[in-house]
């Protein structure tokens, strides 16, 4: 029987229970969930554009995937591979290898999440290099282990967090939305590749950097893309100096972008790769891809753990990526793309509150601001909006360093009513609101 109070017991309990400080992104309860559609625990029925924040790519509880975890849950759910080798673990490098070639041979460490991928992304690149300095961006986020925290830009995310890992530097996001000012794209990425020269004059030599962390599009700092020519230039730049190009695709990965990885739009390839969420439909896996002379420059036992690559994890992974070829993600990515930046260009037509439409293939948000000017976040309106799809019926989510930004991550199965329907829910939540 359905009892109109659970979702509030539920938070009650939750505050009782839970440190305050694990965030809250949206005020909804889940019981289950299946597809592009999540039901509460009142029973109401919710559309979901957060998609586990962007992990769900593939829908909620794909069958062949549900199929494969209970299988392999009932054959071995764990031995560590570090103690027994099982062939599962190299099914999945293979077909990532694959999937993502780093140069003529690859080769691939699972992990068990976003964070642990980038830790061992450079613990990677500083065995490689013998170096130790690391380059990241303003607006970055890499998740909350402490180099990741480190690595991550929102300064609300870390509060109280230090002392951080040292030789990390900072250089600003080619964010053309706020700093074009007038400049042609292709212009606006030179000037920042001059910059980024300059900075290894004036902040740490080229010659004693292991890696350059970026994000092709920021995730949680807002769905900022990386311009073209720079993510070019970038590369050429690491291959200048020897510097370890390492892409997070932890967010944009696995036909969000309408492509297997973002950097496939710019005809790079990095040096090392991260990734989780989408690869695992829930489950908790993630990987770091490389070339295999970078890979297997770590000294024994440097890489590694108890669980990365369990048994269950893998299995849900290749049941994960089999069926997202089978249904094709990549164009199912771009369709939702098409239709959510068409919906929300129309919006900014309508809305003075929206001062920026942005993303790359379906990894689409809007901004909000006042005035029109992008200096002047409106993340006041952000949060009532969201709370007004959430009394209507949507799970959505913010991003960007001001908590500004109203981002999509729905599943990229939605049906094309169901994705209509929530745009709709978000234009009338703008239209009662601003
Ligand atoms: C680009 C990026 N990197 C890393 C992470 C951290 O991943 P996890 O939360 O699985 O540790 C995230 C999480 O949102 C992310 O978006």
């Amino acid at each position: 029987m359905v009892n109109m109070e659970e979702s509030q017991r539920i938070l009650e309990r939750r505050k009782q229970f839970v440190p305050n400080a694990i965030g809250i992104f949206n005020p909804s309860t889940a019981v289950s969930a299946k597809g592009a559609m999540i039901t509460d625990a009142d029973g109401k029925e919710m559309i979901d554009f957060a998609g586990g924040i962007g992990v769900v790519n593939a829908g909620h509880c794909p069958e062949p995937v549900v199929k494969a975890i209970a299988e392999q849950a009932s054959k071995m759910i764990h031995c560590s591979f570090n103690v027994a080798s099982y062939d599962l673990y190299m099914q999945l490098a293979e077909k990532l290898a694959s999937l993502f070639p780093h140069g003529e041979h690859t080769k691939v460490m699972l992990t068990n999440s976003g964070a642990e991928s980038i830790e061992n992304a450079i613990k990677i690149a500083r065995q490689a290099t013998g170096r130790q300095a690391v380059v990241c961006y303003s607006n970055a986020f890499h998740g909350r282990t402490m180099m990741a925290m480190t690595l991550t830009s929102k300064v609300g995310y870390k509060l109280g967090c230090g002392p951080f890992a040292p030789e990390v530097y900072r250089v600003p996001f080619p964010d053309y939305y706020r700093y074009g000012n007038g400049l042609t794209l292709d212009d606006f990425s030179d000037k920042h590749l001059l910059e980024l020269e300059n900075f290894f004059h004036t902040h740490v030599p080229a010659q004693e950097v292991a890696a350059i962390v970026i994000e092709p599009v920021q995730g949680e700092g807002g769905f900022n893309v990386v311009p073209k020519k720079y993510l070019q230039r970038l590369r050429e730049v690491c291959t200048k100096y020897g510097i370890m190009l390492i892409l997070d695709e932890v967010q944009s990965g696995f036909g969000r972008t309408g492509k297997w990885a973002a950097y496939q739009h710019y005809n790079v390839t990095p040096d090392i790769s991260t990734w989780a969420k989408s690869m695992g439909s829930g489950m908790p896996i993630g990987a770091v891809i490389g070339r295999a002379d970078i890979m297997d420059a770590c000294k024994p036992s440097t890489i590694g753990g108890t669980y990365p690559g369990n048994p269950v994890c893998c299995a849900a992974s290749l049941a994960t990526i089999e069926y997202m070829e089978q249904i094709n993600i990549n164009a199912l990515g771009e369709k939702v793309g098409n239709i959510v930046r068409e919906r929300f260009n129309a919006m900014k037509q309508q809305f003075n509150c929206i001062g920026d439409v942005r993303g790359l293939g379906a990894m689409m948000a809007f901004e909000l601001v006042k005035n029109n000017d992008p200096f002047q976040p409106d993340a006041e309106l952000c949060k009532k909006l969201i709370s007004y799809c959430a009394g209507n019926r949507l799970i959505v989510i913010s991003a960007g360093v001001n908590g500004n930004c109203i981002r999509v991550l729905s599943p990229l199965v939605i049906e094309e009513s169901l994705l209509h329907k929530g745009l709709d829910i978000i234009e009338e939540g703008l239209r009662t609101l601003s």
